[in-house]
Formats: C-alpha cells, structure tokens, sequence
C-alpha cells in the first residue's frame, strides 16, 4: 500500500520504528561495500523517483539519489526553478502529470502548503525532503544515529540550541513519537511552533523553555545545533540573527555542562564559529558524520515504508 512520508507527527509511532529498523539492517547488510555496489535486495528495480529541489541541497539530494541506485532504482534530479513549477504551472497539475512518469517524488520546497498539494495530487508517495516547516528525513537518521552509538533513545534528555526552527521542530515532533525528553533554549523570538511543542507535550513527554542555555544543557544527553538563518529566512535578518543568538553558541564550554557521554548533532551545513566551534564538530561528542552517513540508510527505509517494498 501506498504511503506519503510527510512529517515525523503523521506517521505512526509503528511505522517509525519499523522504518529505523530496518534501516538498521539495511546499513549493517552493505558494510563494508563500495557505496556504488547495489543491496542484495534490489526492492526499486525497475522504479523511477523523481527528486525535485526548490532550494540548495548537498546531503539530501546525494543520499537520496546513491539510496535509490543501491536498491536498484533510477533517479531524476528536478530543480523547481526549471521545471513549469516555477512558472506558474500548478502543484496540482505537476502531481497529477508526475505521476503518470514516476514511482515516487521526494520534494524540497518552501511552503508546506507545496508539499500538502503535492501528496493530495499525487498518485504516488510523496516524500518531505525539507519545508520551511519541518525536516523529518534528517531526524529520523538522527534518531537512528543515536540508537547506533547510545541504544534506546526513550526516557532521555535531548536539548536544541539556537534558533526554533524546522528541523527543532521535527525533533520536537519526534520527542512525541519516539518517547524522549525536549528541551529548546534560545531567545523568546526564536521560539519553536507551540503546535510542535504541544504535540510532544501531549505524547506525555517533558517538554521544557529554558532561556539560559547552560541550565539547559545540564543532564543533557544530547545537544543539537543548527544554522542560525536558514534558506527560507531572509538575507537581511543575519545581522539581527547573530546578535540574538551569540550567547547561544555551542562551544566546549557548553557541552561541559551536558553528560560526559553526551552527543552533540548538527544537520549540516554548519557555520564553523557561528552556530558552533569546530572544537565541538571535530570533537569527542560529535556524531555529525554519521549523521550525514545515516540520511543514505534511513531514507532507503522510509521509500520501501512508502512503495510497501
Ligand atoms: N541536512 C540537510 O538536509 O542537508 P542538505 O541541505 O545539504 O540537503
Ligand atoms: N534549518 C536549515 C536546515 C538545512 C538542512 C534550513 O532550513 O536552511
């Protein structure tokens, strides 16, 4: 049965586990191949999934595409700027004609609203490859990238530092579904969606706003960060940005305060000495390549959970 991967809340708590499960087994099956070498299992031969980019991509657009090859599948990489899209062609009618081509469409866009279109439209699964909104593939490979070096992920403390934004609020949202414990600290204008907050909060998780960012961090067992200006903020909120959040860098100082064993995350891209010192990234806690390594093996799983391979 067909299935659309559109936000970590809209997915059942099932369907999640399943899907970091396998790609748990997925990841452990090719170890040690050459990324080129194809999976035993080839579940895409024969499939064609489209990978449309309404904005800048390094990780998503490379993961998906070498995770669609190895199960045997072949690729397009749309770019929207190119496509009728981006000139006044509808999202629905885009849907509707896409469908016809291809197996499944993975979309990077701005508005949710593109992308609610799009899996209303489509006769085929659609994928959520980053909105202004949310991020769910990435924090489904970070919740994965956990797993790998500390086990269960329920009952701990994680902490994101910075600004609320997308990607908080996917692990916001995953807080809810996977059963551990949320902290933002940031400045008040910053602040995560309180929907996404809720959300978690209403799975019966601790849910917590805790302005000084070295309170927060204490009992940590995992800290994120993130860009201070994402793709969808405008240029001229980076001076704003940086003087908002100075106070909210993580630095070794910070990290001090979390768990000996603590991780730290970063999506990626980073903004060395901005958001982050490169003594955290290239530090003991960092976990942030397996992280990018993680995309290619959680997003395999979440397109076999959607063609119902
Ligand atoms: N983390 C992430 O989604 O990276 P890209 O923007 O490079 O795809
Ligand atoms: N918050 C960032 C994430 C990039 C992967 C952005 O939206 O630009």
């Amino acid at each position: 049965m067909m299935k659309h991967f559109l936000d970590i809340h809209t997915t059942s708590k099932d369907d999640l586990r399943s899907i970091i499960d396998q790609a748990h087994a997925m990841k452990s099956a090719r170890k040690d191949r050459p990324k080129g070498a194809a999976d035993d299992s080839q579940p895409l031969a024969g499939r064609m999934v489209a990978l449309i980019f309404e904005k800048p991509s390094t990780r998503t657009r490379v993961s998906f595409d070498v995770g669609v090859r190895q199960m045997g599948g072949q690729t397009m990489v749309l770019s929207g700027s190119e496509m009728q899209l981006g000139h006044g062609e509808t999202i629905a009618d885009t849907a509707r004609v896409l469908s016809r081509y291809v197996d499944l469409i993975m979309i990077r866009t701005f508005e949710e609203a593109t992308l609610q279109e799009m899996a209303e439209y489509a006769d085929v699964p659609v994928i959520n490859g980053l909105t202004n909104r949310t991020h769910p593939c990435q924090i489904m490979a970070d919740v994965m990238t956990f797993e790998e070096h500390r086990g269960p992920i329920a009952g701990k403390k994680t902490v994101w530092v910075g600004d609320g934004n997308n990607v908080c609020a996917s692990v916001a949202h995953a807080a809810g579904q996977f059963g551990f414990d949320f902290t933002f600290t940031g400045p008040p204008q910053l602040d995560p969606e309180a929907e996404a907050l809720d959300f978690a909060r209403a799975q019966g998780v601790q849910v917590a706003i805790e302005r000084d960012p070295v309170k927060a961090v204490q009992g940590a067992d995992l800290v994120f960060a993130d860009t201070w200006v994402s793709m969808h903020d405008p240029q001229s909120a980076k001076e704003r940005r940086h003087n908002q959040l100075r106070g909210y860098q993580v630095n070794e100082e910070l990290m001090s305060h979390a768990k000996p064993d603590s991780l730290f995350m970063h999506c990626l891209p980073a903004h060395r000495e901005d958001e982050v010192t490169s003594a955290v990234m290239d530090g003991p806690h960092s976990v942030i390549w397996d992280e990018a390594e993680n995309r290619l093996h959680a997003q395999k799983a979440v397109m076999r959970h959607c063609l119902g391979l």
